[in-house]
């Protein structure tokens, strides 16, 4: 049976047509996170998933996966990495660039942040194409990735 948190956390997300362009359909988390127990029940269940399995740090991927990643990171005992829009991290950077609707885009991480052989899950609100996500998992590609959503 599903998880019965599952129906109240997909009800906290609204869905907004033609934003922010004509012909994309918004999945805004932010009702969600003005509910602090649905909140807390999406951070939840990924805690769940993730306690107790040697996972080393958890990648979140700017910005809303700056949301999610650090709360599940502390509850966990991981370290948080976060992967960042460009050119907005001081220090030594890798860098992947990836495909959008229209252009590009590119996440980097800081070199040294997670070493091979540590296991890292990815975290981000959600996945459309896939690009941003396959860009992390390059990212972090020597390394080994867990990969996962509600
Ligand atoms: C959104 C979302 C994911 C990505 C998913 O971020 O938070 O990171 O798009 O799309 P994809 O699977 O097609 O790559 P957005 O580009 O809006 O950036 P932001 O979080 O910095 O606003």
């Amino acid at each position: 049976a599903a998880d019965p948190r599952l129906q109240a956390i997909s009800d906290a997300i609204r869905v907004v047509p033609h934003f922010p362009k004509p012909g994309i359909m918004f999945n805004d988390i932010t009702p969600l996170l003005l509910r602090p127990s649905v909140f807390k029940d999406a951070v939840d269940m990924f805690v769940e998933r993730y306690r107790g399995m040697g996972i080393a740090a958890v990648a979140g991927i700017e910005a809303r996966g700056f949301i999610f990643g650090p709360a599940i990171a502390l509850a966990i005992g991981a370290k948080f990495i976060p992967l960042r829009k460009p050119k907005k991290l001081p220090g030594e950077v890798i860098s992947e660039t990836y495909i959008l609707e229209y252009g590009t885009d590119c996440l980097e991480m800081h070199v040294g942040a997670t070493e091979p052989g540590e296991r890292v899950v990815v975290v981000d609100d959600l996945v459309a194409t896939g690009g941003t996500l396959s860009a992390a998992i390059k990212l972090l590609g020597e390394y080994h990735v867990i990969l996962s959503s509600i």
